[in-house]
């Protein structure tokens, strides 16, 4: 939990009653959580319980049929959150990564780290096109800023390589780096362990807890590894029929009846 005690029950996001259906299917169904500032809450389920989709209404992918979001910015004012595109969410300080991973594949690593900066800058698209000073400037801001997160990440070695040429966990690695440059304050991960091997996730979790200290991130974490779930998680939300089925501190989920019983089931977490 953050040390930051001031921050501490302070909600940075708020979801009510979010319900999105698919056809006749109810992937979300009345849904309401908050997230609390600077804390790392874990959203688990099977597969099919609409995890997924509660981060593409809060990122604005898709509209919820029904149901409210709100941001609350640190310093800032309320913002609700439902029709805002994308870009608009992210311009509010939300950043996130996606369960298959999606990056500019045939652009250099810098390039994807710099295309998620750029969101925070002024630069506007006439600037570019005329390539006036003050656009070079603050370009060349944007990629010192960029190689610097890269490396913090430890993936300068690759800069210049093609983001498709990267091994899978740097490229994991680098879509973090890529929502972390737009200078988020709430980071959402959607199954960022997947695919990864034991020693791969354990290196995943510690760096995770770092960045939520080096950057005061609030974390919301879609994963279906327990045991980096059960590490690092504050607070864990279980989901089913996308519907919420218990919320609690990890030693109160992983002995929940009903979460043993629609998940865990015979799963080792200790
Ligand atoms: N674009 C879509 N079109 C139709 N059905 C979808 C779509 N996305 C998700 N679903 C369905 O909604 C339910 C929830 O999916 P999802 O949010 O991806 O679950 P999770 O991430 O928890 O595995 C599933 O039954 C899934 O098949
Ligand atoms: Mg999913």
């Amino acid at each position: 939990m953050s040390e930051n005690y001031a921050s501490q029950d302070s909600t940075v996001l708020q979801v009510d009653q979010l319900t999105l259906e698919f056809g006749g299917l109810r992937a979300l169904d009345h849904l309401s959580f908050q997230v609390q500032s600077q804390e790392i809450l874990a959203l688990i389920g099977p597969n099919g319980a609409g995890k997924t989709t509660c981060f593409q209404c809060i990122t604005g992918f898709l509209p919820p049929k029904l149901g409210e979001i709100h941001l609350h910015p640190p310093h800032h004012q309320t913002q609700r959150l439902n029709g805002l595109k994308p870009y608009q969410i992210a311009q509010l300080g939300v950043a996130r990564t996606f369960q298959s991973i999606r990056l500019y594949e045939k652009q250099s690593v810098l390039e994807n780290v710099m295309m998620g900066r750029q969101i925070r800058t002024k630069t506007s698209t006439l600037g570019v096109l005329l390539r006036d000073r003050r656009t070079s400037v603050a370009e060349q801001q944007i990629r010192e800023d960029s190689f610097q997160m890269l490396q913090r990440m430890e993936l300068e070695q690759y800069a210049q390589a093609t983001a498709d040429s990267l091994p899978y966990a740097a490229q994991r690695r680098l879509e973090i780096a890529r929502a972390l440059a737009t200078d988020p304050f709430l980071l959402l991960l959607d199954e960022p362990a997947a695919g990864m091997n034991r020693q791969e996730t354990e290196e995943l979790d510690e760096l995770l807890v770092e960045l939520q200290k080096e950057f005061q991130l609030t974390i919301l974490l879609i994963e279906h590894d327990m045991r980096l779930v059960m590490k690092i998680s504050d607070r864990i939300i279980v989901l089913d029929h996308g519907r919420k089925i218990a919320e609690g501190p990890p030693q109160e989920i992983r002995q929940h009846p009903e979460v043993i019983r629609a998940y865990l089931g015979e799963q080792a977490i200790s």
